[in-house]
């Protein structure tokens, strides 16, 4: 097994001291509030805002501030999406302003409703405009500016490094890359030795990131890109404790806070649940929840009688959904509830 204890190291961004190398990384309708805490509280060195888009929030549209809003954390680190320099620059400054020690710009996004927008990653297909909204953010704020980007926008035009290297010269302090294109949306294996080309571009931290599950993973992208820490999305999927538990092994230490027994375990996903009830109200909470408890049940539960399941995935009462959660998980067997990492 490669070398894990570097991810277990501080790395700073910037002025910013970040306490290890394992990050969340941002998921839009995921890495909420509620998502954040519990990651951050199992160890994970950062943890991004899902995105917000710059002209919703400099119009003062309703829910950016759930997105952008402190969350106590010790760094609090908000991205932005949008394609005008003019929002991006209040967004920043209005981000700044609710306290973010942080500014990411988000270059990656592939969903056409962001890059049909030009927004996203859309920005790779044009160098001087991406420049021209990181020269408005780096300006309107004092906190360090970052960008998250992919590798291009498809395999003929694999110019993150190009971006990296400009960026950096405009005041940008670290650079997450995921390692596909843009055309590539999901599929396929993420391409952790082109991260290495991003690295060697720049003297800014980079941060690798794209199909990272497990310590072995996590020292295998450093090892394959050189870079200096990893980002970790999806394999967070009803397991909020992944990139602390990969931090946490790296430094030697056993992980805290994951739930080892079924009752431990339904307790876990009732407090994740009600937080989110209390952050969005019962009516969209509930609804908005149902990704998680479905994940938790898939990790966790997986022989889960159908009609359980079902019942869980769409009862509208949260006293029902908590007392089938509490049922399913008193009747699992323990060797349900598979380890962390
Ligand atoms: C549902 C979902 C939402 C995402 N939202 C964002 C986002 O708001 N900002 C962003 O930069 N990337 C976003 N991403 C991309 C992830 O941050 C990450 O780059 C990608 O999932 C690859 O990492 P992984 O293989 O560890 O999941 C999202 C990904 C998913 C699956």
């Amino acid at each position: 097994m490669p070398d894990v204890t570097k991810l277990a190291s501080p790395l700073d961004v910037g002025s910013v001291r970040i306490r290890n190398r394992v990050f969340l990384a941002p998921m839009s309708g995921i890495t909420d509030e509620p998502f954040r805490q519990r990651a951050y509280a199992h160890g994970a060195g950062l943890v991004v805002s899902e995105m917000v888009a710059s002209g919703e929030l400099a119009k003062g549209r309703a829910g950016c501030d759930l997105r952008i809003r402190h969350s106590g954390l010790p760094v609090h680190m908000v991205q932005l999406a949008g394609r005008e320099a003019v929002h991006m620059a209040e967004g920043a400054r209005i981000a700044a302003g609710e306290g973010a020690d942080i500014i990411d710009i988000n270059m990656g996004c592939p969903a056409k409703k962001v890059t049909g927008g030009y927004a996203g990653s859309a920005l790779m297909l044009d160098l001087d405009h991406a420049l021209s909204l990181i020269d408005a953010v780096v300006g309107a704020v004092e906190v360090p500016v970052t960008v998250k980007m992919r590798l291009g926008w498809d395999e003929n035009a694999l110019n993150a490094p190009t971006l990296a290297h400009r960026a950096e010269q405009a005041g940008v302090r670290m650079v997450t890359v995921h390692g596909r294109t843009r055309c590539q949306f999901y599929q396929g294996k993420a391409d952790w030795r082109a991260i290495a080309r991003i690295k060697d571009a720049v003297s800014i931290p980079v941060v690798a990131n794209g199909d990272v599950g497990s310590p072995a993973e996590a020292a295998d992208i450093l090892d394959q890109s050189g870079a200096d820490a990893v980002m970790i999305g999806r394999a967070h999927y009803g397991a909020p404790w992944m990139a602390g538990s990969i931090a946490t092994t790296a430094a030697g230490n056993r992980a805290s806070g994951i739930p080892e027994n079924p009752a431990a375990m339904a307790d876990y996903i009732v407090s994740h649940y009600e937080d989110m009830l209390t952050l969005y109200g019962v009516e969209s909470g509930l609804r908005q929840a149902r990704k998680h408890l479905g994940w938790y049940l898939d990790r966790h539960a997986a022989g889960v009688a159908e009609d359980r399941r079902k019942a869980i995935l769409t009862s509208f009462e949260p006293a029902v959904v908590i007392d089938l959660l509490r049922e399913v998980f008193s009747g699992a067997p323990e060797a349900n509830l598979r380890s962390a990492a």
